[in-house]
């Protein structure tokens, strides 16, 4: 087994760390105990604004016994111009048993990782276009809970491939998980310029969601767009917006995801997003289980 020393992406986890993570996560959201980890501490360095995330990390560890500290750029001396690199040193040196780092620019949690003194773990928790592993693996855990067959399923995922971490996260674990078929569709501005393995490509949404049993939309990544300009408002929502009659295209018994921040009216409808098909708030639910689990195997890998 490779060691689990760091959550930096997907491939941090080997086979087997994968199967113990998604296996702890679904005995404690059944209700099982979780092992009480009380003298650890965390400290959640959020570099960029969350609110699932973070929160979920927080309430992760707390329900483990693990107390959090939390930190965001604008609290720290970053702002009186010390290097990020000294930042994370001295939250190091305190010796947290975990940092969990968002940050916009893609590689920062794997330069911090490789800084970070024995017996401190650094987890990803969303770098820049890059990674969001966490994310990815809620959802697998999202969707097998919801009695999804992944090996005979067609997911489709649509919107901002282009500047998703999710997108990428998801990508990877998907096809290592052997999706039975993945679509992915976006305009052109917005479909991956990244390597997609097996996944097919399409421009247009009707087409893409025909007989789909998993549709995931992604917001509009404006924040990562040079200028802040792209596609968006009324024309996007007519052409790509998940709504109740796209969704009638899909399988019977397709079921809808979103990893938010959701923009309603956008790249989905209220209709769907809060609808019988909705795995939405099943999503938010599950991460906190998946992040115990992430939290326990890291903290367990080491004795
Ligand atoms: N899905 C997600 O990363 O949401 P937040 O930005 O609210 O953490």
């Amino acid at each position: 087994m490779k060691p689990f020393t760091h959550l930096l992406d997907i491939d941090s986890l080997d086979d087997p760390t994968l199967s113990h993570v998604l296996a702890d996560a679904t005995d404690w959201a059944d209700g099982q105990p979780a092992p009480e980890l009380a003298g650890r501490s965390l400290i959640n360095c959020f570099f960029e604004a969350s609110t699932r995330t973070r929160i979920s990390f927080e309430m992760a560890a707390r329900r483990l016994g693990i107390s959090v500290i939390n930190m965001s750029e604008g609290q720290t001396s970053v702002v009186k111009g010390e290097s990020l690199e000294d930042t994370f040193d001295t939250l190091a040196a305190m010796q947290p048993d975990l940092i969990v780092v968002r940050h916009a620019r893609n590689g920062v949690p794997a330069a911090l990782a490789a800084r970070a003194p024995d017996g401190v773990h650094v987890v990803n928790a969303g770098d820049g276009t890059r990674a969001h592993p966490s994310q990815a693996l809620l959802d697998v855990l999202t969707l097998r809970r919801a009695g999804i067959d992944l090996a005979r399923s067609r997911l489709l995922i649509v919107g901002d491939l282009r500047h998703s971490r999710v997108a990428r996260s998801h990508i990877r674990l998907l096809q290592r998980l052997g999706i039975g078929e993945l679509r992915l569709a976006a305009p052109a501005p917005l479909l991956p310029d990244y390597d997609c393995g097996a996944a097919q490509l399409y421009q247009h949404l009707d087409e893409a969601i025909q007989g789909a049993d998993v549709v995931m939309a992604l917001r509009i990544q404006r924040e990562r767009m040079e200028g802040g300009a792209g596609p968006g408002g009324e024309a996007y929502y007519r052409d790509w917006g998940l709504t109740r009659e796209r969704l009638a295209d899909a399988s019977p018994a397709c079921r809808v995801m979103h990893p938010g921040p959701m923009n309603r009216g956008v790249e989905i409808d209220s209709e769907v997003a809060d609808g019988p098909q909705s795995l939405i708030r099943e999503q938010v639910r599950n991460g906190v289980y998946l992040r115990m689990a992430i939290l326990y195997r890291l903290l367990m890998a080491r004795v």
